[in-house]
């Protein structure tokens, strides 16, 4: 089935948060997917910065049938289908290049190519993107730069990340233009490290009562 917009923005507003996820051992990758999955958060994005994403995407996709799985930190078309045939169901990139937004173009999977500007965002929609990351949210101007994107370009859609933690998420759930926040607050490295699946649980049952911070639809 072809991607659409809508459906992409339904997908990603059924969870307030995005875990992003840094992973060096794939081999705890199950393991950490079932722990959000339990904690409520079923939209999982490793990212593709360490060696071992592709295998983490794969395992996943493989044994949690429940987690939907995607690609973080896509940075070239190579790995844009390298994460697609992993088992990734979404790619996330830090901001879209020339070459980059033709890979998501030909791939059917929800893709969230990042912006930070407003001409950025712009590109992204003219080529049919209208829901983006924003990225690095917080250093980009943040819920103040969102609010100001949302007067001239109230038809776009962003997941704003870099940056944020749960105080600060909930303030960015609250804004009409926002769909869902991304974040690897819910994935500390000395959680992962230490296995400590119950405090990732914990941490994304947490995130999961923001979502009484957005605006009912
Ligand atoms: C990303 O890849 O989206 C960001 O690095 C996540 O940002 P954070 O680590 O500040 O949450």
């Amino acid at each position: 089935m072809a991607r659409t917009e809508d459906a992409t923005l339904e997908l990603f507003r059924s969870v307030p948060v995005i875990p992003v996820v840094v992973i060096d051992d794939a081999s705890d990758s199950v393991a950490l997917a079932r722990a959000l999955v339990a904690g409520g958060l079923r939209i999982i994005e490793i990212t593709l910065r360490t060696a071992a994403g592709i295998e983490a995407i794969r395992r996943i996709a493989a044994e949690v049938p429940e987690a939907v799985v995607g690609a973080g930190s896509v940075l070239t078309p190579a790995t844009a289908v390298a994460a697609e045939k992993a088992g990734a169901r979404f790619l996330v990139s830090p901001g879209t290049t020339g070459l980059l937004r033709a890979a998501f173009e030909a791939t059917a999977l929800p893709c969230l190519g990042g912006a930070a500007t407003a001409s950025e965002a712009m590109v992204m929609a003219e080529a049919g993107f209208t829901f983006m990351k924003f990225f690095p949210a917080e250093t980009s101007g943040g819920v103040a730069a969102l609010k100001a994107l949302g007067g001239p370009l109230p038809h776009l859609t962003f997941c704003p990340t870099g940056g944020i933690d749960v105080q600060r998420a909930a303030t960015y759930l609250g804004l009409p233009n926002v769909a869902c926040v991304g974040g690897s607050w819910i994935t500390p490295a000395d959680a992962l490290r230490e296995r400590a699946f119950d405090r990732i649980e914990a941490l994304a049952r947490a995130a999961v009562s923001l979502n009484d911070a957005r605006p009912r639809r």
